[in-house]
């Protein structure tokens, strides 16, 4: 099936959520590893809940609260500034440093992103990391009310950009996204920051097993659903070669 639209996540695949570390350390000194994995595990754990729920909230609404329940449950003493200067790290969050030149080997291609941010929070960080001239569409999940990894959030790529899932390339670095994506139909590249073997040296090499890397256990591992992605691939680079020729 030719190729007619390469979808992106955002958090986690063009952007690396973990670019909070820095100012959740200078908030809140010797705590910033731990605030940022367990804000970012919770932050997901909240968009599944609210979906089984049927109580949707904002992503930006989401991450207030789960940063909320990270410093709760760290002990952390805060307040609306701080909380203020933290959550505005998700307007300007570090592109991954092959995503730009990874985009641009696409061109020719439609590109979009489909996340479960807010519209808001989306268009902000694009166009604050200079990414609005690099995408044709920039898709939220608001518009269905419901997050990934449901299928109507999904299906916004076909109602959105008119290209059927078969000739839609979806690329998740988050292995529950990907599977859901290959569940729902689309052809997907999982971009596998982490190999299994490199991750258990992680863990071998250290007494107790750290934050961060908890959360590459947890969250950076394909998911043992029995589905896979067409494709593994190292980093955004590596998707020139579905690049459309001629
Ligand atoms: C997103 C989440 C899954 O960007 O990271 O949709």
């Amino acid at each position: 099936m030719p190729i007619e639209a390469f979808v992106f996540d955002a958090y986690g695949t063009l952007y690396d959520v973990q670019s909070v570390s820095q100012v959740t350390e200078e908030e809140f000194p010797a705590h910033g590893d731990l605030v940022t994995q367990v804000w970012r595990l919770k932050q997901l754990e909240y968009t599944w809940l609210r979906s089984l729920m049927g109580e949707y909230k904002s992503f930006w609404e989401i991450s207030a609260e789960s940063l909320v329940f990270a410093l709760n449950s760290c002990g952390l003493e805060y307040d609306d500034a701080k909380l203020g200067r933290i959550m505005e790290k998700y307007l300007h969050l570090d592109p991954y440093p092959e995503c730009v030149a990874a985009l641009d080997s696409l061109k020719g291609t439609p590109l979009a992103i489909l996340s479960n941010g807010n519209q808001k929070i989306l268009d902000a960080l694009v166009s604050n990391t200079g990414l609005s001239s690099k995408l044709d569409s920039v898709i939220s999940v608001e518009e269905v009310g419901i997050f990934k990894p449901h299928n109507s959030a999904y299906q916004l790529v076909e109602k959105t950009m008119g290209v059927k899932p078969a000739n839609t390339l979806f690329v998740s670095s988050n292995a529950f996204d990907a599977c859901a994506a290959k569940n729902f139909g689309f052809n997907v590249a999982w971009i596998e920051r982490v190999t299994p073997d490199a991750l258990a040296k992680e863990v071998a090499a250290q007494k107790t097993v750290g934050p961060a890397t908890m959360f590459k256990m947890l969250r950076m591992q394909m998911e043992n659903f029995g589905m896979e992605p067409d494709y593994r691939l190292s980093s955004l680079s590596d998707l020139a070669q579905y690049a459309a020729t001629g």
